[in-house]
């Protein structure tokens, strides 16, 4: 039996076509160990981060830190901008619980979405419970994160909203194999220089997922959102998908 302070990652193969409800499982799964870094709340939680590790320095030092409450009015559009362009496709991907988030991760030729001329291949995706950024306030039941990355290394992320209300259909084919996980850059090191996009229409999600996403977790992350960080000297990408 592993302690609850162990780290455990477990992945089961899954074929994946965003967007779309066609989850299909196939294969078993490994086990990797390692002791939790930070958690959201106790000894280790936010507002400890930076001392927990010397590469984590910038979670309490950081200018550009997220998440962050989103003031709708004040929320820059991105009329000027291109729309986003999304293409991604089918691929077998790895389920992941890195116990203080669930996570999919995915393959080097998944796809890419272009934004501003930039292509950002999707690399990730991992969902927060409440959600981090807040719009007007109001923080949400749930937030997705599409961690894409640049061939330089620049990193794109987009997020989604959840209210609760009707069951999420991307979610509702893994809810079960989020539970068989077990139980036992709004994370560290608090990254700068992210691009986050905010989908401005939240999707839905039932209190059971919400607690399916949770399940796997560590018990002192749990609810792993980051409180909310200040917004400082830039400007906000609400995205009107
Ligand atoms: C800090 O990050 C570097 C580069 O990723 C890594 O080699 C080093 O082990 C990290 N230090 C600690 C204390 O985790
Ligand atoms: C996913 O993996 C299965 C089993 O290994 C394989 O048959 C299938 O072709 C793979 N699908 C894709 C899109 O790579």
């Amino acid at each position: 039996m592993a302690s609850r302070f162990d780290f455990f990652t477990s992945t089961i193969s899954l074929l994946i076509i965003l967007g779309s409800d066609a989850f299909t499982t196939s294969t078993s799964s490994t086990k990797v160990e390692e002791t939790l870094q930070f958690t959201y709340s106790g000894a280790m939680g936010p507002d400890k981060w930076a001392s927990l590790n010397p590469n984590f320095s910038l979670c309490a030092t950081g200018k550009l830190q997220s998440p962050i409450n989103i003031v709708s009015a004040r929320a820059v559009g991105n009329k000027k901008s291109k729309p986003l362009i999304r293409n991604y496709r089918a691929v077998n991907v790895s389920l992941v619980d890195n116990k203080y988030t669930v996570a999919i991760e995915y393959p080097d030729d998944t796809g890419d979405i272009t934004l501003d001329e930039k292509q950002y291949r999707l690399r990730q995706m991992h969902w927060h419970s409440p959600s981090e950024h807040r719009i007007n306030g109001n923080r949400f039941a749930a937030e997705l994160h599409m961690v894409h990355v640049s061939d330089d290394g620049k990193v794109l992320v987009v997020g989604t909203l959840f209210q609760l209300g009707r069951p999420d259909p991307v979610l509702q084919t893994i809810d079960k194999k989020l539970y068989e996980l077990g139980s036992s850059s709004s994370v560290p090191p608090c990254t700068e220089h992210l691009i986050y996009l905010i989908i401005a229409k939240p999707r839905s999600i039932s209190k059971q997922q919400v607690a399916a996403l949770k399940a796997p977790l560590d018990i002192r992350c749990k609810n792993n959102a980051r409180p909310c960080q200040p917004l400082n000297a830039r400007h906000v990408q609400l995205y009107q998908d």
